[in-house]
């Protein structure tokens, strides 16, 4: 007689009394994609369900978002000119800056995460200043536009912002920028373990931003690096990151309960663009159950130690937890 609870079977509320993980609404948070214009909602061909949209239509989307009880969002600009230093993110007229204003006016209630980072504003599509001669991104030149970037998000009403470039000092860099003009209590959730990653192939479709040389392999991880990838999130807890993420998340679940043991700050996990058109492109030829894979995927992110799930399915899986109760 032993291993009786395990062997009996449950009593479907015993089950969920003694279930050990559970999925949220609140967990998620909703990615967007801005751009000029009006009446603009273009279905980006590698994700089917994710636009891009103009600032009108991205606050009807925050209407439909409120409804499923979706709270959460973060934004991402398409600028109308892109140019070597990203100049449409250091403008308080750029598309980020204005998206924020008109969301927090039309929807206080939202939690508006912009992402920080020079790769959809920049002509070459790096995540910083380029030096020419070196033909990589300059680290320290782009932390310093990077502060311009994070205190332009903050004036415009930015609940909390998201480097996600991976530069070197980056969290130490935007931590006092932000504490100097006086936005010490805004959070900083660090893309702090960002691998080099195939999977964010759609994501530079969708943001416009494939670079046109070259590759983000000397700012993003090596895939095969499992105590660097610790290390460089300890380092960012160190420099003052309110919540740690990995991205992406599904190939990296190991590196998400490893970060998660070793610290006590939040953490996020980025179920990436290319992770979700695998879902979705599966689903739509009828090869999986893509609800049942959708909640399965999910749910073994919050297993691994997630506390957050930034994740284009967002809506699709409010829709399917308000069916289920
Ligand atoms: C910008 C950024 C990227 C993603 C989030 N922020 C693109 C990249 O690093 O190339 C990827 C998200 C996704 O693939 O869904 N640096
Ligand atoms: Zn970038």
């Amino acid at each position: 007689m032993f291993q009786r609870f395990r062997r009996t079977r449950l009593h479907k509320q015993l089950r969920s009394l003694v279930r050990e993980t559970s999925l949220s609404v609140n967990d998620f948070i909703y990615p967007l994609f801005i751009r000029s214009g009006e009446g603009i909602k273009t279905e980006v061909a590698s994700m089917p369900g994710v636009y891009q949209m103009s600032i009108d239509e991205v606050l009807k989307e925050c209407e439909e978002l409120k409804s499923l009880g979706i709270y959460s969002i973060i934004l991402f600009g398409i600028p109308d000119t892109k140019d070597s230093i990203g100049s449409d993110a250091l403008c308080e007229h750029g598309i980020i800056a204005q998206s924020v204003r008109k969301i927090k006016e039309a929807h206080p209630e939202m939690f508006v995460v912009t992402d920080l980072c020079f790769c959809e504003y920049t002509d070459h599509g790096h995540c910083g200043i380029i030096d020419d001669k070196a033909q990589s991104v300059n680290n320290d030149a782009t932390l310093e536009i990077s502060a311009q970037q994070a205190i332009i998000h903050a004036k415009s009403g930015a609940d909390m912002i998201a480097p996600s470039g991976m530069m070197d000092g980056i969290i130490e860099t935007l931590r006092s920028a932000l504490d100097g003009a006086g936005y010490e209590n805004l959070p900083i959730m660090s893309y702090s373990t960002k691998f080099a990653s195939g999977y964010y192939g759609p994501f530079r479709d969708v943001a416009e931003s494939t670079p046109s040389f070259g590759d983000r392999a000397s700012y993003q991880m090596d895939p095969a690096n499992r105590r660097e990838a610790i290390a460089e999130s300890l380092a960012d807890e160190a420099q003052g990151a309110d919540i740690l993420m990995v991205k992406p998340a599904l190939a990296y679940l190991d590196i998400v309960r490893e970060i998660k043991d070793a610290t006590t700050l939040p953490m996020a996990v980025y179920n990436v663009s290319g992770e979700y058109a695998m879902l979705k492109y599966a689903g739509m030829n009828n090869l999986i159950d893509y609800d049942r894979i959708v909640l399965e995927t999910m749910i073994s992110f919050k297993r691994a130690g997630a506390d957050i799930i930034i994740s284009y399915h967002a809506k699709e899986v409010a829709q399917l937890l308000a069916k289920s109760c």
